[in-house]
């Protein structure tokens, strides 16, 4: 009788099911090694990856690993406000320097994205002095307990988890594909304005310009602007929460940049590290410095090694090579997306920003982007699904990736879906 030798994967699998708390879901991937758009598992087998860590490889993996070695034989954590280091500086000046607008600006470095957009509601409250808070329909702003209440989604980001904080307000947001135009959203926020919340109170509305977790929703092209004429109109503060969105990954550094509005302040997170946690806080200077010393920071905020990261990042998305790199990338996904949607009656939607782009099934259930997700991952293709249904498949592949590996990719993701449409 064969006996079955236990793989790698297996022996990480059983130990993370006896060690690790169940609420950090995972795929049965046990990641070796990452480079550019690959990826190997513990058993030697190759992936094309078009998740990039969720969304934190825009620049590819192992991009800044050069200026993280040579870092760490610097000095590592120092905590900016003990003791100041260049980096942390250099990296408020790239993105003062890839602003969207006129303005100067200041920021705030912290760690994860829920933790900058938590800093943009201190921030927008201390300097309006009001306290409620806008977001929108199928938002996602993270999993601490004020983002949670920001996020919109209950299962599983907040089943269980209340009571959340208050003045957190939600109105529609635009999503033609499920009925939803930009007029249907602001009417919805004229009636918020009615029946909820007195627009004289509220500090911020938070948006996405690409919804991302709630399936890659890509804003129509007049809403954010609509958005901003009725905050300038009540003063209130636009937040443009860009952590997913932002850093290169629709093609210009800030995905706002599409739309040609300015915001008061622009969250990032995920790719700016280049796979360090670190995430920023931009906005003009009088917003920013509206809080006194002392009222923003943290022990790890703005860590040396991620900071050296972000300026090989922020350098590389803010040049032209990149932009036009990520705009022939996009052009060419989204033509094949459109052609496989052609042949596959399951598909809904192709819809999308630049290389940002996703498939929305016609079926308002996870089931079957979940049986692609796993055919994909069987196929050797690291693919992610999103959205309020669960029925978006997203693709979130390393920018710098070369048009074969992306064309493989793409191979297996059409194989996939007819793999799963088949099962
Ligand atoms: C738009 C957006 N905001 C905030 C967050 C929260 O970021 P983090 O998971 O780093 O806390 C995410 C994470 O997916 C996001 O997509």
């Amino acid at each position: 009788m064969a006996v079955h030798e236990t793989t790698a994967t297996e022996r990480v699998i059983a130990d993370r099911e006896r060690y690790v708390a169940r609420g950090v879901a995972t795929t049965p991937l046990v990641v070796a090694r990452a480079e550019g758009a690959r990826v190997w598992d513990v058993d030697g087998r190759e992936y094309v990856d078009f998740a990039g860590g969720l969304g934190c490889q825009n620049t590819g993996h192992g991009f800044a690993a050069g200026a993280i070695h040579e870092q760490v034989d610097r000095y590592l954590h120092q905590c900016f406000m003990v003791g100041m280091y260049e980096p942390y500086v250099e990296v408020c000046k790239l993105l003062d320097e890839t602003w969207p607008g006129d303005r100067q600006t200041k920021s705030l470095l912290v760690n994860s994205g829920a933790e900058a957009v938590e800093n943009a509601v201190k921030i927008a409250r201390t300097a309006t002095r009001r306290p409620a808070v806008i977001v929108f329909d199928h938002a996602f702003h993270g999993r601490t307990s004020l983002t949670m209440a920001m996020t919109a989604k209950v299962v599983p980001y907040k089943q269980g988890f209340g009571p959340f904080p208050g003045e957190v307000y939600r109105s529609a947001a635009p999503y033609p594909y499920r009925g939803v135009s930009s007029d249907d959203a602001l009417e919805s926020l004229s009636h918020l304005f009615k029946q909820d919340v007195d627009p004289a109170t509220v500090a911020c509305i938070v948006l996405e310009p690409v919804q991302g977790e709630g399936g890659f929703v890509d804003m129509p092209v007049d809403f954010p602007r609509r958005l901003k004429e009725i905050c300038e109109q009540h003063r209130i503060l636009y937040v443009d929460d860009e952590v997913q969105a932002g850093v290169g990954r629709t093609g210009p550094v800030w995905a706002i940049e599409h739309y040609g509005v300015e915001p008061d302040l622009i969250v990032s997170g995920k790719s700016l590290g280049g796979g360090l946690p670190l995430a920023g806080v931009t906005g003009g200077i009088d917003l920013i410095d509206s809080v006194p010393a002392g009222g923003l920071g943290g022990t790890f905020g703005g860590n040396p090694l991620a900071c050296v990261a972000a300026i090989e990042v922020l350098r590389e998305v803010k040049g032209d090579a990149f932009r036009n790199h990520a705009d022939e990338l996009g052009a060419r996904i989204r033509s094949r997306l459109e052609q496989l949607a052609a042949r596959n009656a399951a598909v809904g939607e192709v819809r999308g920003l630049g290389p940002m782009l996703a498939l929305e099934l016609t079926e308002p259930t996870p089931d079957l982007a979940k049986a692609v997700t796993s055919a994909a991952r069987d196929r050797g293709l690291i693919l992610l699904s999103c959205g309020i249904y669960g029925n978006v498949i997203r693709i979130l592949v390393p920018l710098t990736i070369d048009d074969v590996l992306l064309e493989r990719g793409l191979d297996l993701l059409e194989e996939s879906l007819g793999d799963a449409r088949a099962g």
